[in-house]
């Protein structure tokens, strides 16, 4: 039998390149060797984003960019978080199992505390209980669909480590393997992708490329890069700067060498290394632009194959849940 993967995304804005080359491109490689259970989480989104047009456009867009990113919904199920209510069935039956010490230690609420604590206001301000959970929902999306490894960035180990920590404890409760302990699975080489000040590249630093962006945002935001003031003749270091490292992840090895030599000599200007990173960046990216307009354009088709996943995907819910219920003694 095929092991299992399963990851989501937070349908929080628009799909950037980091997102692409950390997250989907490496779960869609997971996808020939594995049983693969890939879904949109909505309802932690929900958590952020109050504003209904604005999450229903990011439940189609993040759709949307699975598929035209390759996924193929007759070997990945795919579905939305919000069609299966075992999610929610599991979320609270773990909850049971889940010390608020352990809640207590979570990053991203931590962070959110820290943050009120250095502006003077009450600690909890702003804070909803949908984030101080958050693990646990999370818990309950990976251990659901009997989830052997869970493709991640490093910023969710603590919530897969958590996901372990209440599995294990569900099943030293009742002597039995009830439910399955899930391993992070983190790409190394592709795990960071650098933004355009060279930071991380994410939502939150407004440093992202976008990956269904039109050709024009593309090129603007490429211009906009920070580099250092070398001039044109000097020689440059390719593996310091962020133009390069996006180049990379566009290009053969071939390619890669023969940029990396014209950095070394001297006499390519950033600009140049802009426009090059721009000709490969929009070669790589316009196919795959193409097939998400066709995609985002036929509502009723993309409606349907997300209801065919929560299809597949709910009798393998139910099992999971009533397997622990039967265990409980709430049969
Ligand atoms: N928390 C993840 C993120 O913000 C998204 C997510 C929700 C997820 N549930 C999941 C990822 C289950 C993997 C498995 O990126």
């Amino acid at each position: 039998m095929k092991k299992i993967s399963l990851t989501g995304i937070k349908p929080t804005g628009s799909l950037h390149i980091g997102n692409y080359f950390g997250a989907i491109k490496p779960a869609l490689e997971l996808s020939k060797e594995y049983n693969a259970r890939y879904f949109i989480a909505d309802y932690h989104a929900l958590n952020q984003v109050k504003n209904p047009a604005e999450l229903e456009g990011s439940i189609r867009e993040v759709a949307a960019g699975w598929l035209a990113s390759g996924l193929d919904p007759e070997n990945v199920i795919f579905y939305r978080q919000s069609s299966i209510p075992e999610v929610f069935e599991l979320s609270t039956m773990l909850m049971a199992f889940t010390g608020k010490g352990l809640m207590n230690r979570a990053h991203a609420y931590k962070a959110a505390v820290q943050e009120n604590q250095e502006k003077g206001i009450d600690p909890d301000a702003g804070i909803n209980i949908g984030l101080f959970t958050y693990p646990i929902l999370m818990a309950a999306d990976i251990i659901l669909f009997d989830s052997d490894i869970v493709p991640v960035g490093k910023d969710q180990v603590q919530h897969i480590e958590m996901a372990q920590d209440i599995a294990q404890s569900v099943n030293a409760t009742y002597k039995a393997d009830i439910l399955k302990v899930p391993q992070a699975r983190i790409t190394e080489s592709v795990a960071v992708v650098p933004g355009l000040d060279g930071r991380k590249m994410s939502k939150s630093y407004d440093n992202a490329l976008p990956l269904f962006g039109t050709e024009n945002q593309l090129h603007k935001l490429i211009m906009r890069i920070v580099t250092n003031s070398q001039r044109v003749e000097e020689p440059k270091d390719p593996d310091s700067s962020q133009i390069f490292l996006l180049y990379k992840l566009f290009t053969s090895q071939d390619e890669q060498n023969a940029l990396a030599a014209r950095y070394k000599e001297g006499g390519m200007g950033w600009g140049e290394a802009k426009e090059e990173l721009f000709r490969v960046v929009n070669r790589g990216l316009s196919p795959l632009r193409e097939r998400y307009n066709a995609i985002i354009a036929d509502k009723k088709g993309l409606d349907s194959i997300l209801a065919k996943g929560a299809e597949k995907a709910r009798p393998i819910a139910a099992a999971t849940v009533k397997r622990f219920r039967k265990a409980a003694g709430i049969d």
